[in-house]
């Protein structure tokens, strides 16, 4: 019997009561009482219960319900379980698709030993303000580097059989707009007009769809005046009319409730109708649905369709799963497995970006003695990063064990110079300092610990924390070559550090496998290959700053810097500038040095006419050009230069990693459909205008060879 002949039969055994009953899940292990609304098919699925409690509430709804429908158990697997990997921003910087498919391959396998059937990740929404403290669980900026990163990751967790017991159902999130929050400020008001909507935001959940995901959550805020949870638009219109996404929606946490708040709902009744009628099949942790769902079925405000139509999506997923056949579904894989921790380093070192380097890394391997400073340099709980449920600080190598175990212990020299990395002290910073006369260079650990960015950790100033620049001016004022390690959640407002510093790498959270990975970078092991997720501002008074922008009726002449930093001054001309601070990043979307150089050649279309429906090659020929084996990130950019509505200067539609030996040269190729080159109109259409359009081949978004070619009828 096929999957929907076994929901209409289920369907038809369901009660009312049943059926809502399924709508429901509920967060963490309860009491008795649990066990008895369990028995009596009152909840559909749990989330953060694992273990033996999670298969003791199984055997609940197993063998004690009356139809012996089985549990669904969600967890936040979302860079790793017990083998933590980078977080997602520090993934994404690795502009790779295998890798980042891989790391969501293994915690799923982790997970689903644990007894996880359901993680609530990729988290895929667009972030364009660092402020934002949940940056760091996302893909960074760009929609297009998000949907290919965010499919692959759909793909690692769920493979292509829910019913692998190595696999678990993903979750993308949060339905739509999150990242948006106004000023940064977490939960906060969303204003997005549809055509930015369609091509920005959406994008990303659309590719999780297309490649499979089994579920998506709705969102806190509140989009364009209706929250994300009682959003018919985008819920019924777009996501379940427009891309025919059969799988269920599960709400935030409490995201059902919180309408109330949000003034579009008078009380949980009301959110309860509001949220079922807008698309959401299941209520995390609130329980509204299950207060109020069956006397609205009653009094007939709520037509029986809607909750028969949420039930069978969950009972789609829960078949899909083979929860029916085998509702104790485990794997026996081992935590913490050396396979997993080797591509937790692979993932940690892709992950990191070099910022600077005047020459002084990789170090020699005749390196003298180092000085280890930095409260991070030896914290295995902050290196994890901020969603490292099931990850533990014992588990982790730190770069100080990692750089210890790599040059010999008589010559690293560690001197924390701050309590923490939000300590105001100078206590330490003394010691720090006669560490770092006493060495031939200094390895500064420093940025943000864990707890600094996340689910409401947003932060107004994206400076160092604490009296770290000032443990950093001291260290650099001793003259010894310093290269900084910035370990953070977001990116920083760097300047101060990139002018104190010889060298500036960022690490993000890199995970259990952090410190060899960096280590294997300093000392030149590996080179490092990361770009930027997304833009890096000088100061925080520049936020919002993408790369994907408007160009504006004034754009800033060429690359002249407009004025100095911190200086007040007349506008030269009236262009849009800022009075006091250069108006471009410090480091542009897509950026990051290596250990050698490259240049770009020979750029090629394989046509400068492009019929509509039709597809050119572009084809540039990347040289490393140093002495270093290292890896290109080439990416592909273009802009469409005349519209029936403004288009953004640059967008990304194509990357590729290419390694190379020195004076080796690969020749790069991408295929451009005219359909990459499409928008949504005035009338919300999806159309590629006829017309001019340029393109680049290129290290970043700042740079590249320059092309042009014409779309025509
Ligand atoms: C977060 C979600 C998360 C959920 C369950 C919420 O507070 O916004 O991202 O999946 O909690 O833990």
């Amino acid at each position: 019997m096929g999957i929907e002949e076994r929901i209409d039969q289920l369907l038809a055994r369901m009660t009312p009561a049943e059926k809502v009953g399924q709508m429901r899940q509920i967060a963490g292990s309860g009491d008795d009482d649990t066990e008895a609304l369990i028995r009596q098919g009152g909840a559909g699925s749990f989330l953060n219960v694992l273990g033996e409690q999670a298969a003791a509430y199984q055997r609940l709804a197993v063998e004690e319900s009356r139809l012996g429908i089985p549990l669904l158990f969600g967890r936040d697997v979302i860079h790793g379980f017990r083998t933590i990997f980078p977080i997602p921003l520090g993934q994404a910087a690795s502009f790779d698709p295998g890798l980042v498919r891989e790391a969501a391959r293994i915690a799923a396998r982790e997970a689903a030993a644990a007894g996880v059937h359901w993680t609530f990740a990729p988290m895929v929404d667009i972030a364009r303000d660092p402020r934002w403290g949940r940056i760091a669980e996302g893909c960074g900026e760009d929609p297009y580097l998000a949907a290919c990163l965010g499919a692959a990751m759909v793909q690692g967790f769920q493979g292509s059989d829910l019913r692998d017991p190595e696999r678990i159902a993903a979750c993308a999130k949060h339905y739509v707009g999150y990242g948006a929050a106004e000023g940064g400020r977490d939960y906060n008001t969303t204003y997005i007009p549809e055509g930015l909507l369609r091509d920005v935001y959406l994008p990303p959940f659309e590719a999780c769809v297309r490649a499979g995901a089994a579920t998506l959550m709705s969102a806190f805020n509140n989009l364009n005046g209706v929250p994300a949870t009682g959003n018919a638009f985008t819920l019924r219109k777009v996501l379940k009319g427009e891309w025919a996404f059969d799988g269920l929606v599960v709400s935030d946490w409490n995201s059902v409730i919180e309408m109330i708040a949000h003034g579009c709902a008078a009380d949980e009744r009301e959110a309860a109708l509001c949220a079922v009628a807008a698309g959401v099949d299941m209520e995390m942790t609130s329980a509204a649905f299950a207060g109020h769902l069956e006397s609205l079925l009653a009094e007939g405000r709520l037509p029986l369709e809607l909750i028969d139509e949420a039930v069978r999506r969950i009972l789609r997923i829960k078949l899909r799963l083979g929860l029916f056949d085998d509702p104790y579904r485990r794997n026996t894989a081992v935590p913490l497995a050396p396979e997993h921790l080797e591509a937790a380093r692979q993932a940690a070192r892709e992950s990191c970006v070099l910022l600077k380097n005047d020459g002084l890394l990789p170090l020699a391997s005749t390196v003298g003695r180092v000085a280890v400073v930095g409260p991070l340099a030896n914290d295995g709980g902050e290196q994890l990063g901020c969603w490292a449920f099931d990850g533990r600080a014992e588990d982790s190598v730190t770069p100080l064990a990692a750089l210890s175990a790599a040059l010999g212990e008589e010559r690293v020299r560690y001197a924390p110079g701050l309590d923490d990395c939000r300590s105001c002290g100078e206590r330490l910073i003394p010691a720090a300092v006669a560490a770092a006369r006493e060495a031939d260079v200094v390895l500064a650990f420093l940025g943000e610990d864990a707890g600094l960015s996340g689910e409401a950790h947003s932060r107004a100033f994206l400076d160092l924390p604490g009296t770290q620049q000032q443990l950093l001016d001291a260290l650099a004022a001793t003259g010894r070559p310093v290269a900084v390690v910035v370990m953070a959640g977001r990116p920083l407002t760097l300047e101060p550090v990139a002018e104190k510093a010889n060298a500036v790498l960022l690490a993000w959270h890199p995970g259990t496998m952090g410190g060899p990975a960096i280590a294997d970078l300093l000392l030149g092991v590996a080179s490092p290959s990361g770009r930027l997720p997304a833009t890096m501002p000088r100061t925080v008074g520049q936020v919002p700053l993408y790369y994907n922008r408007m160009n504006t009726g004034r754009p800033p002449r060429g690359d002249a810097p407009c004025v100095t930093t911190g200086t007040p001054l007349d506008p030269v001309r009236h262009y849009a500038t800022y009075l006091d601070v250069d108006h471009r990043p410090l480091f542009p979307f897509g950026y990051g040095l290596t250990y050698s150089t490259f240049t770009y050649s020979d750029l090629e279309l394989s046509t400068r006419e492009l019929k509509l429906g039709e597809a050119l090659t572009v084809a540039a020929t990347v040289t490393n050009t140093g002495r270093a084996r290292a890896t290109e990130v080439a990416q592909l950019y273009v802009r469409d230069l005349v519209a029936s509505l403004a288009r953004p200067v640059r967008e990304l539609k194509g990357f590729q990693r290419v390694e190379l030996a020195p004076g080796e040269a690969a020749r790069v190729r991408f295929a451009l459909h005219t359909d990459d080159l499409s928008f949504h109109n005035a009338e919300m259409r999806r159309v590629t205008e006829p017309g001019r359009f340029q393109l680049w081949v290129g290290p970043d978004a700042r740079g590249g060879l320059q092309g042009q070619f014409e779309v025509v009828e």
